[in-house]
């Protein structure tokens, strides 16, 4: 995947088109604060924006999306089911609520947030069975453009895979320098899907490391870029976050150099004291 303009789009496996880079929303709270940061976005130039129904921040997004003036389809829209909500009728309301909270009436990508949220941990695959179902519908009936998942790991794609009629766009990880989710990503690839990299930059953690900062004065540029043009050469399609117009400009000026196969690799390679969660055992 070689990309060299933020108007670069990947393709997923139904053909649809995602822009190559997204705008991350996560730990952004509702409110006027958020509704400007995505604004700036948009005028930045970021097209691609991800919220999700758990960050609470749905409504900001649609009002930033509104005031930008743009019309709809040249906005690329993610969100994300809640845990408390998975099973067949608990989706159909769920969507149908982020679709009003966003102000809009399709999605361009919806994803299951968390496999196997504690409340259904003892009936995980049913209830994964019965979204997908509602998933599904929404998407034949053109309702979301493309459906996908978030935080699966092998064992839930497999078990999702067993009922579902149609397999999964997307799946978006935490990944980042030194967490990069070898044998899920390779996986994941198999079955068709796109890997998104959420938190690419390690919540911000990956731009302390000193490794980064001597890659940052090799290449002009800083530790931040070359995090996400690493992402990129990875063949992931990263979400920074950020709430500071000059970081989110800094962000998606990734296009105009490139690492070194070597250095994708010695970046891939770096410890930078992440560990992914493990779905299986959180609490929410
Ligand atoms: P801020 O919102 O104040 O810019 P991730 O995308 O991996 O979740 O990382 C987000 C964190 O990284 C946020 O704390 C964000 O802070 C910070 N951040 C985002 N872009 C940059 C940048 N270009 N330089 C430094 N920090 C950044």
């Amino acid at each position: 995947m070689e990309h060299n303009s933020l108007s670069a789009c990947c393709t997923l496996s139904n053909g649809a088109a995602i822009p190559c880079v997204g705008y991350g929303t996560w730990q952004m709270p509702d409110g006027s604060g958020t509704a400007d940061a995505v604004l700036a976005a948009i005028r930045a130039g970021y097209r691609h924006i991800d919220t999700a129904a758990a960050y609470g921040n749905e409504r900001s997004v649609g009002n930033a999306i509104r005031a930008s003036g743009l019309p709809r389809e040249e906005l690329f829209i993610t969100s994300k089911l809640a845990n408390p909500d998975h099973g067949y009728e608990a989706t159909r309301a769920a969507f149908l609520r982020t679709l009003d909270s966003l102000g809009t009436d399709y999605l361009d990508l919806y994803l299951i947030h968390w496999p196997n949220p504690i409340a259904f941990r003892d009936q995980w695959k049913q209830a994964n069975a019965g979204t997908w179902r509602a998933m599904e519908e929404f998407y034949r009936e053109g309702r979301i453009r493309a459906i996908g998942v978030s935080n699966f790991c092998q064992r839930h794609l497999e078990a999702l895979l067993e009922s579902a009629q149609i397999a999964p766009m997307v799946n978006q990880l935490s990944l980042s320098p030194g967490l990069t989710q070898d044998e899920l990503c390779r996986y994941s690839r198999e079955m068709g899907m796109l890997l998104e990299a959420y938190s690419p930059l390690g919540t911000g953690r990956v731009l302390n490391v000193p490794e980064m900062a001597a890659y940052a004065e090799k290449y002009g540029r800083s530790a931040a870029q070359i995090c996400l043009r690493w992402s990129l050469q990875m063949g992931f399609l990263p979400l920074p976050k950020s709430a500071d117009p000059t970081r989110m400009a800094q962000n998606i000026q990734i296009f105009d150099f490139s690492l070194s196969d070597e250095d994708v690799a010695a970046i891939a390679a770096l410890d930078c004291g992440g560990v992914p969660r493990d779905p299986d055992t959180t609490t929410f």
